[in-house]
């Protein structure tokens, strides 16, 4: 185990900030955090750094109890969101820093500057002020300066946020790539949840300084434990039906609700239901259908279809129109109610 966080509460300014964050990460995961604006991700990722004060519980790194190391021996670094570069030095210098603090020799330092260039793409740029770099180029610099300290564990708080769309790809094609190379233990903190489902061995969803689940993108996406994790991964169908006395409720994907022809083939493990098309709502390759449907099951309900545009024309959909929908029973996702 690289790294384990065991019931750790921060208080910042007498408000509880952490309410006891039990999380640990295996050696050379890769590991997204994400969650809603100020839910507690950058004070996590600060306390497993020692730059915030821990009120209770602990944090080890590769087994060893950390909550008294200082920060600069801890074998952590953070590349935050403003990425804290020295703008009047040159490229060399600022990735060159850490090793300098380690005591590294000139010769030595150089080589590395080099190799770090050239594995963030910036090879030549050694001797470039950061101030005449663009945001990508300082994020790659960031990103050498950090690996350069040869961290245990590597925390990213955002680091590319300000790009735009295909510039974020880029940075995290290349995060990627150097942690396939580097095989260091990684924190992302992100708010690209596609990023995060696609790149991740696991992910941790927090909520207002809670872990509510930790699990690997897949498990989380269609086993999520509430519909607070459900709904954050996309769009979803709500429903609610009466077990054991109790009401509970229930999520269904978009795109588990499938659309047929009226006379379609049944298959038995399906319910198939009619229903009449609202309204279509295309974007691009998909479409989103409405649904009104009635039927004894569910009672009136609203149901919401993600399909593919073609289908929209083989099956000649228009509003008004009665379909059959079909819906996967094992589809469905069942919670408590009110456990949101
Ligand atoms: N130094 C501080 N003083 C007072 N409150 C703070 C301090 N740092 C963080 N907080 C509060 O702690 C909570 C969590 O903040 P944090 O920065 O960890 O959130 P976050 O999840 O990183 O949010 P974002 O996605 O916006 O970066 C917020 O309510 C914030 O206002
Ligand atoms: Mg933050």
């Amino acid at each position: 185990m690289s790294l384990k966080v065991e019931k750790l509460k921060v208080t910042i300014q007498k408000k509880e900030i952490l309410h006891g964050i039990n999380f640990e990460v295996k050696q050379g995961e890769f590991v997204s955090l994400l969650g809603p604006s100020g839910c507690g991700k950058t004070t996590l990722l600060k306390s497993i750094a020692g730059l915030v004060e821990v009120q209770e519980g602990e944090v080890w790194i590769q087994g060893e109890k950390a909550t008294n190391i200082l920060p600069e021996k801890r074998g952590t670094i953070i590349v935050f969101q403003d990425l804290r570069l020295f703008p009047n030095m040159t490229v060399e210098k600022n990735i060159a820093f850490p090793m300098e603090i380690a005591g590294v020799k000139k010769d030595e330092r150089k080589k590395k500057v080099a190799e770090l260039l050239a594995a963030v793409q910036l090879s030549g740029f050694e001797k470039r002020r950061i101030r005449e770099m663009s945001g990508g180029q300082m994020q790659r610099v960031a990103l050498a300066r950090a690996l350069a300290a040869k961290p245990k564990i590597l925390l990213l708080d955002e680091p590319f946020s300000g790009l735009d769309e295909k510039l974020r790809l880029e940075m995290g094609e290349l995060v990627r790539k150097l942690h396939e190379t580097w095989k260091i233990t990684t924190i992302l903190v992100t708010h690209d949840k596609r990023e995060a489902l696609q790149m991740s061995d696991r992910i941790a969803l927090m909520d207002s300084g809670r872990l509510i689940q930790y699990d690997t993108p897949k498990e989380m996406f269609y086993h999520p434990t509430s519909r607070m994790v459900a709904e954050y991964f996309g769009k979803v169908n709500v429903m609610k039906k009466e077990h054991d006395g109790r009401m509970i409720e229930g999520i269904l994907r978009l795109f588990s609700v499938q659309i047929a022809k009226v006379e379609g083939k049944e298959n038995k493990n399906d319910i198939s239901i009619h229903a009449k098309v609202e309204e279509i709502t295309f974007a691009g390759e998909l479409a989103e259908v409405s649904l009104i449907l009635e039927e004894p099951y569910f009672g009136r309900l609203e149901l919401l279809s993600q399909v593919m545009s073609s289908k929209i024309s083989e099956l000649n959909l228009s509003g008004g129109m009665i379909v059959a929908i079909k819906i996967n029973e094992k589809d469905i996702v069942w919670f408590e109610s009110g456990e949101v």
